[in-house]
């Protein structure tokens, strides 16, 4: 089975998506895939990569690929110099892409018009759970708590006084389309404000507003099997370090100390099973399909609120997701091939 993998990309999480590829390559059995990576650079230029030795190759020219309209996975390699040619069919499309342009349903978009089988989330789920302001509409239209927040437009942003009294302090500002806690800023004074929004801004135009919630973060996996039923997979905790304030970039994938992962997730009773069944219903209420993680807060007062959706979450060794599914007994490889058997599907 040929099966194609797009790393790189052009969001802020391009370095993040290469570490998630490397670990997918690696999970690929040689003996069942013939993988082709697909390196996507910053500027959004599709390359054909390679893979040697454990690494994955990311060249800055060489040779450009393209998936035929209505080819059914056929692909053009448009070499530098010379005359392109066209590469083997692949079978299915599996993008190992974070955040905007890879994780939004623009490449889901693309798998479709291409009319090859995709890996993953398709086009609604994967706008939905991209955009954290939509997302939150969803979640409370389905009745799946979620902290509250406001919703900011450039030129109309509310006061900061306007803020505090809706939301609390501190409270965060996001960027509504960005992962990885990338231009997250945790805010104490009007003073943070300013610079929180101008750092939000930096990085997308639509931004959040959102409570503070004094809670453990708690993860679990969420996978969808070719008939349509729901796997979701024990909860997993994040425990950022205090040195960090919450689970910033850097706690995440700079500093090797900057967070510990518990799995599985030490809970009240009753809990991990009250967070995996509103996993479910959050997935269903994005219109998700394929996988999903599904991150929650969980305060002492036993609250359970939904954070957000990542529809191409992390694989890098320390994420979440093939941690939390091993813990229930599903191995890397075996998600690799759920996902593809409900691609195919
Ligand atoms: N956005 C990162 C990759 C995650 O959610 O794991
Ligand atoms: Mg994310």
């Amino acid at each position: 089975l040929r099966i194609a993998v797009l790393f790189g990309g052009r969001s802020a999480e391009h370095d993040v998506s290469v570490l998630s590829a490397t670990n997918v390559m690696r999970a690929l059995d040689p003996a069942r895939y013939d993988a082709v990576p697909i390196f996507v650079t910053r500027e959004g230029q599709w390359l054909l990569g390679g893979y040697q030795d454990g690494a994955l190759a990311k060249p800055d020219s060489g040779t450009e690929v393209c998936l035929v309209p209505g080819g059914k996975g056929r692909m053009l390699a448009i070499p530098e110099s010379g005359a392109a040619y066209e590469l083997d069919r692949i079978d299915i499309l599996f993008p190992v892409l974070h955040g905007l342009h890879g994780e939004d349903g623009a490449v889901q978009g693309l798998a479709q018009v291409a009319r090859v089988p995709l890996a993953g989330c398709g086009i609604i789920g994967s706008a939905n759970a991209l955009d954290k302001d939509i997302a939150k509409r969803l979640f409370n239209e389905a009745g799946v708590p979620a902290a509250r927040s406001v919703t900011i437009l450039p030129g109309a942003a509310p006061t900061f006084a306007d803020l505090q009294a809706r939301l609390g302090l501190p409270l965060f500002i996001k960027p509504a389309r960005q992962g990885s806690s990338v231009g997250v800023s945790k805010v104490a004074s009007e003073k943070d404000y300013e610079t929180a929004l101008a750092e939000g801004f930096r990085h997308d135009t639509k931004l959040l507003a959102e409570e503070f919630i004094d809670g453990r973060e708690v993860e679990c996996s969420v996978l969808e099997d070719p008939q349509g039923g729901l796997f979701v997979s024990r909860t997993g905790e994040i425990v950022p370090a205090e040195s960090h304030g919450f689970y910033t970039y850097d706690a995440k994938y700079i500093d090797a100390d900057g967070a510990a992962i518990k799995v599985p997730a030490q809970l009240p009773e009753g809990v991990e099973d009250e967070i995996r069944t509103l996993a479910a219903q959050a997935f269903r209420a994005l219109g998700c399909d394929g996988m999903a993680r599904a991150d929650f807060f969980v305060t002492a007062d036993r609250r359970i609120l939904v954070n957000e959706l990542n529809t191409i979450p992390g694989f890098t060794d320390i994420s979440m997701y093939s941690k939390a599914m091993a813990a229930s007994g599903i191995s890397y490889p075996e998600i690799i091939d759920r996902l593809v058997a409900h691609g195919l599907a």
